[in-house]
């Protein structure tokens, strides 16, 4: 017997063909039946339909490696627009397209659109297979060589995520213990931490990383459908159940599903889910035969959910399932330091999609983004950045570009103003801003005490949007405010 493993091709070996998910799109039936038929026996799962407008309600639930097209699908659909839009959703796909004999114009325009192969009608069927199987086999090495990208990359794969202070520092080192394992993680911190960014960068940096992540808000549906929507369910299981549907922990299968505000889900459904994630099998309503499934489980939450547990909101034998480990997101104002690191991150992604210049904060400005408290923590500080770049005037972003609210009351014990590293300009509005407090937005008494001309004052609050200064609120709101 020989003991010492074969030599292997790359990535094949390790990809057998029963993991490769097949899309084929043939409006005639025969050809259709024949091509999966032969594919079925080579071990590839195969979804096979006759419409473009249900290959992509396929495509949409299923995580597909390789596409089948006809060229000219009955009924309007053309083969290269379908594959077209597959790629637009998942650029990786491999596209193969089916074409009469007649048509190798158009199986060259097919190539050249971003097919992988193509083949003609009528082929023989162990040419079909190999055309298959080199795709698949060139679609295994890509992802291999990205698995070693990746692996390289390994100290910066959480590049997407800004934080320097030790708390972060804290967070990124368990991230980076948990992405190479299964373990369920539950990720807690106040609205706008980055919960779901975090969620993310652990799956797409797991060995689950080629397949799904598939987030499900348990807040926003209600409890039938969020049941529905995570078992499935067979076709006339309810009124309106038209067809079979598959439920997202089996279409999450091999990958990540992320149960967001996972303390909002109701008492019921969290003993169903429990129970589900034990035996890693579940029932689609309407059904009697399980489904299996092997997702890895990440969680958040803004709630304090031992306190949910204690008080009998939450399934005390749940919440031990889901949180092997535990990540805690700062709040932004506990990281003051983070802000500068952060708003700059943020003013980049902002000049480039707006295509402006290379922009930067006065000091002013980062002295107001440093004394807010965020409460909407960084989504907020991410709001207000760009609503700042698309009103600054010049590449400099002053302190007046930013929201009134961010300003807060002048306290009693204001540093004095000549001391604060502000501009002129901003040390001018900064003081107008204080008398217009003072003297409640009576704008004849804040000329006064300014010793201006009242048209000047009005030009001034205008450049420096202070209409509102100092003026009891009326409860409308600003136009610009950010969400
Ligand atoms: N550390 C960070 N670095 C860069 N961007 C961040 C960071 N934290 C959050 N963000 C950004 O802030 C926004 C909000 O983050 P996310 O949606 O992950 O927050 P959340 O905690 O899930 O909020 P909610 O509880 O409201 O759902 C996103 O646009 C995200 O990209
Ligand atoms: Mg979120």
């Amino acid at each position: 017997m020989n003991l010492e493993t074969p030599p292997t091709e790359p990535g094949w070996d390790r990809e057998q063909p029963e993991n490769f998910r097949v899309l084929l799109v043939e409006d005639e039936d025969l050809m259709r039946s024949i091509i999966a038929q032969l594919l079925r026996r080579e071990g590839y799962e195969i979804f096979e339909t006759g419409a473009a407008g249900a290959a992509l309600a396929i495509f949409e639930r299923e995580k597909i490696d390789l596409a089948i097209i006809d060229l000219n699908l009955s009924g309007g659909g053309n083969g290269l627009e379908l594959l077209g839009k597959i790629h637009e959703l998942d650029p990786e796909v491999m596209g193969i397209i089916v074409t009469a004999y007649a048509s190798v114009e158009s199986a060259v325009e097919a190539l050249r659109q971003g097919a992988y192969d193509y083949i003609t009608k009528p082929f023989a069927n162990d040419h079909l297979k190999a055309v298959v199987r080199k795709a698949l086999e060139y679609k295994a090495a890509f992802r291999e060589n990205r698995f070693l990208r990746r692996e390289l990359r390994e100290k910066y794969r959480f590049e997407s995520i800004i934080g320097n202070c030790d708390a972060m520092e804290r967070v990124f080192r368990v991230m980076e213990k948990v992405a190479r394992t299964d373990s369920s993680v539950l990720i807690t911190g106040e609205s706008g931490t980055g919960k779901e960014l975090v969620a993310r960068a652990i799956h797409f940096s797991s060995e689950r990383a080629n397949k799904r992540f598939l987030p499900i808000n348990c807040g926003a549906l209600p409890e039938n459908l969020l049941e529905s929507e995570l078992f499935g369910y067979r076709r006339g299981a309810f009124t309106g159940a038209m067809q079979d549907k598959t439920g997202l922990l089996k279409a999450a299968d091999k990958g990540t599903i992320f149960f967001d505000e996972i303390g909002d889900m109701p008492l019921a459904l969290q003993v169903k889910l429990l129970r589900a994630l034990q035996e890693r099998e579940c029932y689609p309503l309407g059904s009697n035969d399980p489904v299996s499934f092997d997702v890895r489980v990440l969680c958040a939450t803004n709630k304090d959910l031992e306190k949910e547990s204690r008080e009998g909101r939450f399934r005390e034998e749940l919440l031990y399932r889901i949180n092997v480990i535990t990540i805690t997101l700062p709040p932004l104002r506990e990281r003051a330091d983070d802000i500068p690191l952060l708003a700059n991150h943020f003013l980049r992604k902002y000049e480039k999609s707006l295509g402006r210049g290379t922009m930067r904060f006065s000091k002013g400005a980062m002295r107001v983004l440093l004394g807010y408290a965020w409460p909407g923590n960084v989504r907020e500080l991410e709001n207000t950045v760009e609503r700042a770049a698309i009103l600054a005037e010049t590449d400099v972003i002053h302190a007046h570009d930013l929201p009134e609210k961010l300003h807060g009351a002048a306290p009693a014990s204001a540093p004095p103003l000549a001391a604060s590293g502000m501009t002129l300009e901003e040390l001018e509005r900064e003081h107008m801003r204080r008398v217009l407090t003072e003297v409640k937005g009576d704008k004849v008494k804040a000329a006064q005490m300014l010793g201006i001309h009242l048209s000047t004052l009005y030009r001034k609050v205008q450049r420096y949007r202070l209409e509102n200064v100092g003026e009891p609120a009326t409860g409308a709101k600003p136009a610009l405010q950010p969400a």
